[in-house]
């Protein structure tokens, strides 16, 4: 059996600001992959690749899905990428522990997983930047105008500092911090909040370009703190990146309840984080403070929180 996997990220600071030219910061999320398995079936069983992705009832050849499924796009252009064709009929499983639709880069994780496994597959290895190109030719299916931060930072697996249309700036994590990642439980595809405020920004381009400054300097603080090991100043940088996101209007009562709860339950600061209107907020946490504020998350109606360890 040849598998690939990959991993959900988070974004630190700067969504939907990133989507206009200012930088963010995104963290791969190791510990949380989506994975692609091949096997080779008997020639009877059919042409081609069969798909199984039973987390979204998808049981399907490839030759049989529409041309804009995003699933099978990942494998067309994966196969053109390589030059290669099956020689024998192929099962793909596919599995994404990563929660979909929540903001946490499930599209990007199973997309880099295909790719990883069919590369593995044919055994002409791609490049964390070829794969990150493929990856997001499938974002622009899911969310129309991605800026190509999730594709990037679930490729590179590394934290990355990230600028629309330039490449990729990975950087390192200097003291490893706690997230916690709390699901209001609500999905929303990431196109809602980014259509939504794309026509907010047309009707007052300037007010929202003043916002997307001020997101801006925060990630650069955020950059800076990292790598002087500084990680307990990213909590009052996330309270205001929230502050900020609000204001654009991405942000829910759902959310905006869940970061109160995690401030009042004693993090160091939370915020929404990818899309938003719904799907997931994280909050910086130190080891003390850990189960206080995973307890008033889940009272305060999350659906689920993960605990995770950046830089380690
Ligand atoms: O895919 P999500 O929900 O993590 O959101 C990606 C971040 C946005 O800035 C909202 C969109 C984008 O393309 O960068």
């Amino acid at each position: 059996m040849i598998s690939g996997s990959a991993p959900g990220k988070v974004i630190l600071f700067g969504e939907h600001a990133v989507v206009y030219g200012r930088p963010a910061i995104a963290l791969p999320l190791p510990q949380i992959r989506a994975s692609a398995e091949i096997a080779e079936l008997d020639h009877a069983a059919g042409d081609g690749i069969l798909l199984s992705a039973p987390q979204i009832g998808l049981h399907q050849w490839l030759h049989e899905m529409a041309p804009d499924a995003a699933l099978g796009c990942a494998v067309r252009l994966t196969l053109d990428k390589l030059g290669v064709r099956p020689r024998r009929p192929l099962r793909l499983d596919l599995h994404s522990g990563v929660p979909i639709a929540a903001g946490l880069g499930s599209g990007a994780a199973v997309s880099v997983a295909i790719i990883r496994a069919l590369s593995a597959y044919w055994q002409m290895p791609l490049s964390p930047a070829d794969q990150s190109a493929l990856a997001y030719e499938v974002e622009k299916i899911h969310h129309g105008n991605p800026s190509g931060i999730d594709n990037t930072v679930v490729a590179f697996e590394e934290p990355v500092f990230f600028v629309r249309g330039k490449p990729a700036q990975l950087f390192a994590i200097r003291a490893p911090f706690r997230l916690l990642i709390a699901d209001s439980g609500d999905r929303v595809s990431t196109a809602q909040p980014v259509g939504e405020l794309r026509r907010r920004w047309q009707a007052d381009p300037a007010a929202h370009e003043a916002v997307f400054d001020e997101i801006q300097d925060l990630a650069l603080a955020g950059r800076q703190r990292i790598e002087a090991g500084q990680v307990d100043d990213l909590g009052s940088l996330m309270n205001h990146n929230h502050q900020l996101l609000q204001l654009l209007g991405v942000s829910s009562p759902k959310l905006d309840q869940l970061v109160q709860a995690a401030q009042t339950g004693g993090a160091l600061g939370a915020k929404l984080t990818g899309g938003g209107l719904g799907g997931m907020l994280i909050a910086l946490v130190k080891d003390a403070e850990e189960a206080a504020v995973t307890a008033a998350l889940i009272k305060a109606g999350a659906v689920q929180v993960l605990q995770v360890e950046v830089g380690k």
